[in-house]
């Protein structure tokens, strides 16, 4: 009965109307998160080699360009500090008068409506590039130390939220560091800050071209003691439970369109809301193929970030943001 010639299923595609009427998931600027670089100085606009269209900014420039977003419909941005000077410990991730936390105070004055993420992390901050402090094994193995840099994403997440960050976004990978920033902020009186977590977050080689533009490469090794293995996805439910348990708000898988499984998967299992991020790898190859004439750049990006909707993603967080904004108005 359901079989051709009885049933045609291209009847129902017929139609540019039909098509738009029965789609199943939708992106509009309202589902988009733009990360943003920003550094000291003033005036800065230098644009990063290996993703085309992305600068790093100092806070007058990054102003203008999270002004330009919001024109634009976009209502949140995820913030990037890159710092002058580097320890061994990054503790210029929670000087308050640093770029990231200085941007925070301006957007927040200028344009309230504009939710702002800040990433928690210390790779852009340590000497070494690692997400925290070092520590030497038992085995004889440098490693990162969990519990010494849980109390560095305390701080750091502190002084994000005192200078009005609306959400912090710990990207550290180190066990019980949505617990101890959410005690710590509580403790701070900041029991209105949400928490966004990396709760998904894999080891990946799609970090490339971010690690340039955040000046965050490890100096010596690599993230595999902290990141997830992406031979290991039973491990992304157990991740996530975690998280939930010590008090994330929302929840985020990373890379975002090699990991749709993940997203899927992630989504059926937990009801908080689930934000999937688009790395720079991602876009890059988009962008690098689009300048080579190889494929089409808005098609690309508009199908993939549409299938991080599809997989379950409520938000999507990338650097394509801006130009999706304007492709997604013109309809
Ligand atoms: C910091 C951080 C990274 C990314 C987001 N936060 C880099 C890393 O873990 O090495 C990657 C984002 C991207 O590639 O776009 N921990
Ligand atoms: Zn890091």
């Amino acid at each position: 009965m359901t079989d051709f010639p009885v049933r045609r299923m291209r009847r129902l595609r017929a139609t540019a109307t039909l098509r738009r009427m029965l789609a199943e998931v939708s992106l509009t600027s309202d589902h988009l998160i733009a990360p943003l670089f920003v550094r000291e100085g003033q005036g800065v606009r230098q644009e990063i080699a290996s993703m085309p269209g992305q600068y790093q900014l100092s806070v007058d420039t990054a102003l203008e360009t999270a002004a330009r977003w919001a024109g634009k419909g976009i209502r949140a941005v995820l913030l990037f500090g890159i710092p002058e000077a580097k320890d061994e410990i990054g503790s210029e991730a929670w000087n308050d008068q640093a770029a990231v936390q200085r941007l925070c105070r301006r957007i927040k004055q200028d344009h309230p409506e504009l939710l702002v993420i800040t990433d928690v992390c210390l790779c852009e901050y340590t000497s070494h590039g690692h997400c925290g402090t070092l520590c030497e094994r038992a085995d004889g193995q440098t490693d990162v130390d969990n519990d010494l840099t849980l109390a560095s994403l305390a701080k750091t997440a502190v002084s994000h939220a005192r200078a009005g960050a609306d959400i912090v976004a710990p990207s550290s990978m180190m066990d019980g560091q949505v617990a101890a920033i959410r005690k710590a902020l509580d403790a701070a009186g900041l029991t209105g800050t949400a928490i966004l977590s990396y709760a998904v977050k894999f080891a990946s080689a799609l970090y490339g071209p971010f690690r340039d533009a955040a000046e965050s490469a490890p100096q010596f090794g690599d993230r595999r003691t902290y990141q997830m293995d992406y031979r290991s996805p039973r491990q992304a439910p157990l991740e996530a439970a975690t998280d939930a348990a010590e008090g994330a708000d929302l929840l985020m898988v990373k890379p975002a369109a090699a990991y749709l499984d993940v997203i899927a998967d992630v989504r059926r299992r937990f009801d908080l809301p689930l934000a999937a991020y688009h790395v720079s790898g991602e876009y890059s190859m988009i962008k690098a193929a689009a300048a080579n004439g190889w494929l089409d750049e808005r098609g690309a990006a508009i199908e993939i970030t549409t299938a991080l909707r599809r997989a379950g993603a409520d938000l999507v967080i990338t650097y394509f943001a801006e130009q999706l904004a304007d492709w997604l108005r013109e309809g």
